[in-house]
């Protein structure tokens, strides 16, 4: 091959030119190509996030940063990217591993993926209530033990959706896919969301209560709000203490919203019938953690927006974030300040 002089020249003038960027995982090729088109990426290649130190290393002297929900970006991390960074795009809508407040002081935007993974989540979310509901992993154990011997009149009886009442904390994009989908299983619902209109509500067929009615009164309570200080812990003992013996809890939401401890002691003791899970605190789960000794506890492992379609969606997002903020134009879709 001849040395084509001209082809190195822009080649190193690119590579000068075009922004740097840490991007903190490899992500779908949708977003990852626009990525390396438009900047100079440094991608980090393994499937665990890069450690905070590293993390920190990595930004040094970037433009911008495009960020999982794993890595903790925080005021030290933007400081270590220093003045120029212009961007932090996180491939999520969810932001709490951010420190929205640091970025603001600091006049760096952040984006954030919202709308294309609502489908997705709601769907794991009803996923998640009718495997609870209808006992599916204790099914599927009880075969894998070789107790499947007949049809049994009383064996795995679990619990109807058809004229139960589903309680939604958090009706926001999420919270209103899961109320369109229980229309389809005759469910009545009902929805805590402090400072939202009754009508918004009432467009879903909900009616917004107070958060003790809805623990009272929910056959089933599905947790779709972010995490703030305001709702960490919000499913405590006394919360718990408050449903039906027979509610089941779904949270495809953020796992410190429920706290952990109360959880498992309120499945052990037979507080609430069942929980299933798609985010937990913490997370990963330890593989000894007592949670995962619960007949009636499911657990996935953060999988609500796991389809390709909606990954490619986010990965398209997350990429035109970095790209527009990279070049000072406003984010496609910025999360809003503090
Ligand atoms: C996933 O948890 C997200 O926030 O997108």
């Amino acid at each position: 091959m001849g040395y084509n002089r001209g082809a190195v020249i822009k080649q190193k003038r690119e590579w000068i030119v075009k922004p740097k960027v840490f991007v903190t995982r490899v992500f779908p090729d949708a977003g990852l190509k626009l990525v390396q088109e438009a900047c100079n990426a440094d991608i980090w290649p393994d499937v665990m996030p890069p450690p905070y130190a590293v993390l920190k290393e990595r930004s040094r002297g970037v433009d911008g940063l495009l960020c999982m929900i794993t890595d903790r970006v925080d005021a030290a991390v933007m400081d270590a990217a220093g003045p120029q960074l212009k961007v932090i795009s996180q491939m999520a809508v969810g932001v709490d591993n951010i420190d929205l407040n640091a970025a603001r002081v600091r006049g760096i935007p952040v984006g954030h993926t919202p709308g294309v993974l609502t489908e997705a989540t709601a769907d794991l979310a009803f996923a998640l209530l009718l495997a609870a509901a209808r006992r599916l992993l204790e099914g599927v154990e009880y075969i894998r033990a070789g107790r499947w011997r007949t049809w049994e009149p009383k064996a795995l009886l679990g619990a109807d959706l058809n004229g139960a009442t589903l309680g939604i904390i958090g009706l926001g994009r999420i919270g209103k896919a899961v109320a369109r989908r229980a229309a389809g299983f005759n469910l009545s619902l009902l929805a805590y969301n402090p400072g939202l209109a009754p009508e918004e509500a009432a467009a879903v067929n909900a009616r917004l209560v107070d958060f003790d009615i809805l623990l009272r009164e929910s056959d089933f309570i599905s947790i779709h709000t972010p995490l703030t200080p305001q709702t960490r812990g919000l499913i405590n003992s006394a919360a718990l203490a408050k449903m039906k013996r027979t509610a089941i809890l779904v949270n495809t939401a953020r796992g410190p919203v429920v706290d952990s401890r109360a959880l498992y002691d309120a499945l052990k003791n037979g507080v609430i019938a069942a929980a299933a899970l798609d985010v937990t605190d913490p997370e990963p789960l330890p593989p000894d953690s007592p949670l995962l000794t619960l007949p009636n506890l499911l657990v996935v492992p953060h999988i609500g927006s796991a389809s390709v379609w909606t990954r490619d969606q986010m990965a398209l997002m997350a990429a035109r974030n970095l790209i527009a903020g990279v070049r000072g134009e406003p984010l496609p879709h910025a999360v809003p300040k503090p």
